[in-house]
């Protein structure tokens, strides 16, 4: 290789390009990025002025100055700017050069990508990457879909400025296609819904057993330094400590109850009713979001249906620690569900421990959990379920009764738990071996004749009601 040329190139100096770029440059890696906006450029390469990194404006000295195969990430934002990025540069790259994609992008847009790079042979990654723009800087998770020939020749950076987990790196070449970014949207799936949980748990803390904000931070410290460590728990600790600059007063009491989202939690509940695969904890996440940005009518309800005055103080901090774990569980027995369905009928052939793996590290849903997530599916890569595995059948065993418990006071005062409810509402469905769903079949063939089958003997049938 030409020593004058770069090992790796960057499209979009965003905070996310340029941290993700900076921690390439830390791992002795030469790299070169480019964006249109001069500002971006000539503070990156005033930050970068120690290490071997060049920025600039113009592609056609970034294409130049990369070694080949080239090797090109973006890090732009997920729909037109992606396709713009490809169709700018394409005319200036050589069969053989590898793109790859780390934004959040739809994977059936990956997918169309990379066939329509084919005929050019150029290699097409859709890689997710976790962890935000300090993961970036520090050592994000990634998951990397494509060509297996191709990753061989990104694997050596990722690897090197990835999280690490007893020193085994947070990132893989997950599987074929877009499996990288269909694997980064279940992630985000099962962030939504662990969040969701955070959220009724603090909703729990506040009015059925009064804490202040001071004794709910104190909780989710102890609860980080238990079975239920994990980056979302810690954050949050922190977040309710936090002090507002202009008042004095706690941040999260003036926060706006209205959460936003960008789409990729929508997008895993879209697809998971395309799958048939059931994933309720995430879809009531998605809900709560929306529910959320009903304020005037969740204010105008409040008055027409006041909530009951009674002492709600019946539930203990032990049973909602338990009932948040159980719900954890659930919510990544769900997705990991979905990413076997998705695995087969894609094509994807996506290995869960694998990717129970590099989650350890460096991502949003990091969490000690995924290590037990990890060795389930390790012992036994046809198990069909995380719920089926032996000591997840004993955890959820012992915590069930603290659930039913919280989820009851909860109904009983009225405290939202659409992602507790969802999770504990799947679990009891799962475990019915009957359900009363043999009604639905008789009511359509009721209204619709659309038949039924029988529990005594094979066939189709139809009745005349
Ligand atoms: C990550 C995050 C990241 C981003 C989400 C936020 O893994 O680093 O998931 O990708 O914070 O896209 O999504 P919403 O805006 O939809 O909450």
């Amino acid at each position: 290789m030409n020593s004058n040329l770069y090992d790796f190139g960057l499209v979009g100096l965003g905070v996310m390009g340029r941290n993700f770029l900076l921690n390439i440059a830390d791992h002795d890696f030469a790299v070169v990025g480019l964006d249109l906006d001069l500002e971006k450029v000539t503070s990156l390469q005033h930050e970068g002025s120690s290490k071997k990194v060049k920025a600039t404006q113009d592609k056609t000295e970034f294409i130049r100055s990369l070694a080949r195969p080239r090797r090109i990430m973006m890090l732009v934002p997920a729909g037109g700017p992606v396709d713009a990025v490809i169709n700018d540069l394409l005319p200036l790259l050589d069969k053989g050069d590898i793109i790859i994609d780390g934004g959040n992008s739809f994977f059936k847009d990956t997918d169309r990508r990379i066939e329509s790079l084919k005929s050019s042979g150029i290699s097409f990654f859709g890689l997710g990457v976790s962890g935000g723009a300090e993961g970036a800087r520090k050592g994000p998770s990634m998951m990397a879909g494509g060509d297996a020939e191709a990753y061989s020749h990104v694997q050596p950076i990722f690897e090197a400025v990835s999280a690490k987990v007893n020193g085994e790196p947070c990132v893989a070449r997950v599987g074929n296609g877009s499996a990288g970014h269909y694997v980064k949207m279940v992630h985000n799936g099962i962030e939504y819904g662990l969040m969701q949980i955070i959220a009724e748990s603090y909703d729990l803390m506040k009015y059925a057993l009064g804490y202040s904000n001071a004794q709910i931070a104190a909780r989710f410290d102890e609860w980080n330094a238990g079975r239920l460590q994990s980056f979302l728990i810690e954050i949050t600790a922190e977040i309710f400590k936090q002090k507002d600059e202009l008042t004095g007063g706690d941040l999260i009491d003036l926060i706006s109850d209205k959460a936003k989202q960008k789409g990729t939690g929508k997008w895993i509940s879209q697809n998971a009713l395309d799958l048939g695969t059931p994933i309720p904890a995430i879809d009531a996440s998605v809900s709560m979001r929306a529910i959320s940005s009903f304020k005037q009518e969740r204010e105008k309800a409040m008055l027409l249906y006041p909530k009951s005055q009674d002492d709600p103080t019946m539930i203990t901090i032990e049973e909602l620690e338990a009932t948040v774990f159980f719900s954890f569980i659930l919510t990544f027995a769900q997705g990991m569900k979905q990413l076997d369905e998705a695995s087969e009928l894609y094509g994807f052939d996506l290995h869960l421990a694998e990717i129970a793996k590099i989650w350890r590290g460096g991502c949003i849903i990091r969490a000690s959990l995924l290590e037990e997530i990890r060795s389930a599916f390790a012992d036994n890569s046809a198990l069909e379920h995380l719920l089926f595995e032996n000591d997840i059948v004993e955890m959820v065993n012992e915590l069930l009764p603290k659930v039913n418990n919280v989820v009851g006071v909860a109904a009983n005062t009225g405290i939202p738990v659409l992602g507790i409810g969802a999770s504990l509402n799947y679990f009891n469905a799962f475990r019915s071996a009957r359900l009363p769903l043999n009604l639905i079949q008789a009511q359509r063939d009721y209204f619709g004749a659309h038949t039924y089958e029988r529990t005594d003997r094979p066939g189709v049938f139809h009745t005349n009601w």
